[in-house]
């Protein structure tokens, strides 16, 4: 049965946490394998690289470049400082996302809740996953509002929320610098492979955006559930800010095949750059999607804002023919964009189970 969003049978986190409860209900306990072990001390060794793009100044560009194709091999991760995005927005941005979830009651919240059971919808949900029939399913704990942003056709501004004042005009402004600047980075991450700049944007078709504002209420047993669970990005690239709470953890893979969760820390002012299945699936695997996850904690809510850049639904990606040749055969069949997407709703997202079908024998 499918149930939409809200009604009883889909509940917000913030209004369980509101209820003063102190153990987590069974949908939300993750089975033993996937539970989090929580940050220790001593703080940890490894950190998400960060790159300095200082207005992507020409003199400083080639070196720009290097330290690219050094984070995109080894963490598909990394922040951006000097990125020429506004400060001021990043904060507005993240103040009317805390505004909306805070200070609006759940009716006026729920005034704005996105479709039954419909993928990606745009909206306040609490359940990113189709699925609703799966009861193994284990929930995040997490609510959230998607915003569509692009192309401009999908910009709707009038199914975002209204309060607090100017909300809507920090999504839309936000969303093209989003844009610009993962146009930038698409492009210095093509060159940094010795593709041509548009290679990557070009093979998006259109580009898509969606802005998603996560807020991950406190929770009374972290050690038992996730905010969001395992999984790599769909599209080409994420770009994502966070307030001081933390609590992304970003999978490393170290020397061989141990792996182990970094936490990827609060940067103020930084951005972070996630590479995405599709990003893997045109570097033939020379660049890996990042696969992340968000763990929880008692004490403070914590909000992050996610902008993803998607190729068009109807678009073929596969392997950039300039990556492949006799000694590097192709690695991933092509696949239609709007059949991943569909593969990663029904099947769920857990780690990278949706490229791994994609790989070819070699
Ligand atoms: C996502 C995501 C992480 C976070 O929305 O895909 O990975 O910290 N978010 O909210
Ligand atoms: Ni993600």
């Amino acid at each position: 049965m499918e149930v939409a969003e809200g009604e009883e049978a889909v509940r917000r986190v913030q209004s369980l946490t509101q209820s003063g409860l102190s153990q987590v209900p069974p949908q939300y306990i993750q089975p033993p394998q996937t539970r989090p072990v929580l940050p220790s001390h001593p703080p940890q060794t490894q950190h998400i690289p960060i790159i300095d793009l200082s207005g992507f100044d020409p003199t400083r560009i080639q070196s720009t470049r290097v330290s690219i194709a050094r984070a995109c091999r080894d963490w598909g991760a990394f922040h951006v400082i000097n990125h020429g995005v506004p400060t001021s927005l990043l904060h507005h941005i993240r103040h009317a996302g805390l505004s909306f979830f805070n200070d609006l009651s759940m009716p006026d919240k729920l005034r704005y809740c996105c479709s039954p059971g419909a993928a990606a919808s745009e909206g306040y949900g609490s359940r990113m996953l189709v699925n609703h029939d799966d009861a193994d399913q284990v929930l995040d704990w997490r609510d959230y509002f998607d915003h569509h942003t692009f192309p401009l056709s999908r910009r709707n501004p009038n199914k975002w929320p209204e309060f607090p004042s100017g909300y809507r005009e920090t999504v839309a402004k936000y969303g093209d610098e989003m844009k610009n600047l993962a146009q930038k980075l698409m492009a210095l991450i093509s060159e940094s492979l010795g593709l041509r700049p548009s290679c990557i944007e070009d093979a998006a078709g259109e580009l898509y955006q969606n802005i998603t504002i996560s807020y991950y209420p406190p929770c009374p047993q972290p050690e038992l559930t996730l905010g969001l669970q395992s999984h790599s990005d769909m599209g080409f690239i994420t770009l994502l800010i966070q307030d001081q709470v933390g609590g992304l953890q970003a999978l490393k893979n170290c020397c061989g095949d141990s792996e182990s969760w970094v936490t990827v820390e609060p940067l103020e002012d930084a951005i972070l750059v996630i590479l995405g299945d599709q990003t893997e699936i045109i570097t033939n695997g020379k660049y890996k999607s990042c696969v992340h996850r968000a763990i929880t904690n008692p004490d403070r809510a914590r909000l992050s804002v996610a902008t993803f850049h998607d190729p068009a639904k109807t678009v073929r990606i596969s392997p950039a023919s300039e990556l492949i040749d006799e000694s590097s055969p192709a690695k991933y069949r092509g696949i239609v964009y709007g059949d991943y997407v569909k593969s990663w709703y029904t099947k769920g997202p857990e780690g990278k189970r949706n490229i791994d079908a994609l790989l070819l024998e070699s």
